[in-house]
């Protein structure tokens, strides 16, 4: 095994770019200043409130992640931002409904101070959108520089140190990896020719990878899922990671699927549907757009269970998913599923899970947790695809030729034996000492 890497240091400012400024970026803002201030905990961060156990239980280390390998401070982060609607952090929050005004007030002055830069943003790509804060130019690769050059403003005008970028904008429409994304060469011809193939959320991520800046995915779109970024982050050393942050739903049934497979109870039918009003429903209620998520959303149970491994537990599952744009309900979505399920000698069993949840509270602690942890790959030199971050994601990114690992509990453990192993700790087996010395 590779030795551990050398950290360079926490100190300093680092500066936070959410491409879309809608409900998840400012939840994620707002709750970032609350807790700063003391005014709110930052659950469901891992980041900010689990702890994690370093040798034996004998021991009893078991200090909080943040203070064991040395993550940005709450204080030292500064944010920032693009969007195509011109509202500030504070218009937007209040548009997008999710917190009371006792979390909004005693932040407000700051939340102004947010405003979004103007976005690299084509309608062709989110159909149920439009805003007029966005850049002109003759074609994609001079929006893309268009990106550097606030990447660097942004950097000076707030004296950051470092920088990460975690895609929070609206879900793009379906498009599969093809020449245009095989080599960094032919991606900026194709930015050159306007190519149909390069959406906008690409050129935000290429913008962040020329800048050397860690760049993560919470979308379902491709935006950095291919070969030529994939290649340029492990050659420079530039963390990556994507896609679609697990919340709601998908949560559940990486939750739920370990554990069936886990008794060996076999399942027939797990079907899925929502209802959300947010914003982010009015444009899954695009097909093209709601392809993107169902393909994000379909895959987790075939990786879970492995259907080529139990062909008579889960050789033929009947998977659906279905999203409904329901406007009454807002940021609340309510995620119903229904779980057909098989035990001893076959017979059938049903599980009804109903979820009502806040998507935007669910996502803001990823969005957090992924911007330090990025940042720590990034002090560690540790480039491409970071799978120990697949644990934040429905969908993850992983290297040509592997599966992507879904499983909750595997990511969990994934993720905490990384930290131990960048921190220069034993990684936990389980095993009981008196087989392994
Ligand atoms: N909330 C969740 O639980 C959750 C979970 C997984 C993924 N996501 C994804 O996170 C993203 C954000 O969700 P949300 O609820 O905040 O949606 P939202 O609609 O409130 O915000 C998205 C924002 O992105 C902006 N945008 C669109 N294209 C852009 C571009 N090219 N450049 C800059 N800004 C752009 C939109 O104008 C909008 O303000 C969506 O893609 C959503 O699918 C959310």
């Amino acid at each position: 095994m590779n030795s551990h890497p050398n950290i360079s240091s926490s100190e300093g400012r680092l500066g936070v770019l959410l491409p879309g400024m809608g409900a998840v970026a400012t939840t994620t803002i707002a709750g970032v200043l609350l807790a700063r201030k003391g005014l709110a905990k930052p659950i469901g961060s891992l980041t900010q409130m689990n702890t994690i156990r370093l040798g034996l239980r004998t021991d009893h280390r078991t200090p909080l992640i943040k203070d064991f390998i040395g993550l940005a401070d709450l204080d030292q982060i500064v944010f920032g931002g693009w969007d195509p609607i011109p509202d500030n952090a504070y218009e937007s929050v209040l548009k997008a409904g999710v917190l009371n005004s006792e979390h909004i007030d005693p932040i407000k002055e700051e939340l102004i101070e947010i405003k979004p830069m103007k976005a690299a943003f084509d309608s062709d790509y989110v159909t149920r959108l439009d805003g007029p804060n966005k850049k002109t130019g003759a074609n994609k690769r001079i929006i893309a520089e268009q990106i550097r050059e606030d990447i660097r403003d942004f950097k000076d005008d707030n004296g950051c140190d470092r920088l990460v970028m975690v895609w929070c904008g609206s879900t793009e429409i379906f498009l599969r990896p093809g020449p245009t994304h095989d080599t960094m060469s032919s991606f900026e011809k194709a930015m050159e020719n306007n190519d149909p193939s390069i959406a906008p959320s690409m050129l935000y991520a290429y913008a962040a990878l020329m800048e050397g800046i860690p760049y993560a995915n919470g979308a379902p779109n491709l935006s950095a899922d291919f070969p030529a970024f994939e290649d340029y982050s492990k050659e420079n050393s530039i963390p990556i990671g994507g896609k679609d942050f697990k919340t709601g739903q998908t949560l559940m049934k990486t939750i739920l699927a370990p554990g069936f497979k886990a008794r060996m109870l076999g399942i027939r039918g797990w079907f899925s549907t929502n209802i959300l009003g947010n914003r982010d429903g009015a444009v899954l209620d695009d097909p093209a757009s709601f392809k993107t998520k169902e393909e994000s959303k379909l895959g987790v149970i075939d990786h879970i269970l492995q259907p080529d491994l139990y062909p008579d537990l889960y050789g033929d599952i009947y998977h659906k998913v279905r999203i409904n744009y329901y406007p009454p309900r807002g940021d609340d979505k309510e995620g119903w599923d229904n779980i057909d399920i098989v035990g001893w000698l076959g017979y059938p069993m049903q599980i009804k899970v109903d979820f009502l949840c806040k998507d935007s509270i669910l996502a803001a602690p990823i969005v957090l947790d992924l911007a330090l942890f990025l940042d720590l790959a990034a002090r560690a030199e540790l480039g491409g695809i970071q799978e120990w971050l697949s644990f934040y994601f429905k969908s993850p990114q992983c290297a040509p030729g592997l599966y992507p690992e879904h499983d909750l509990f595997i990511q969990h453990w994934k993720l905490k034996n990384t930290l131990r192993w960048l921190a220069g700790e034993e990684q936990i087996s389980h095993l009981g000492r008196e087989y392994y010395e």
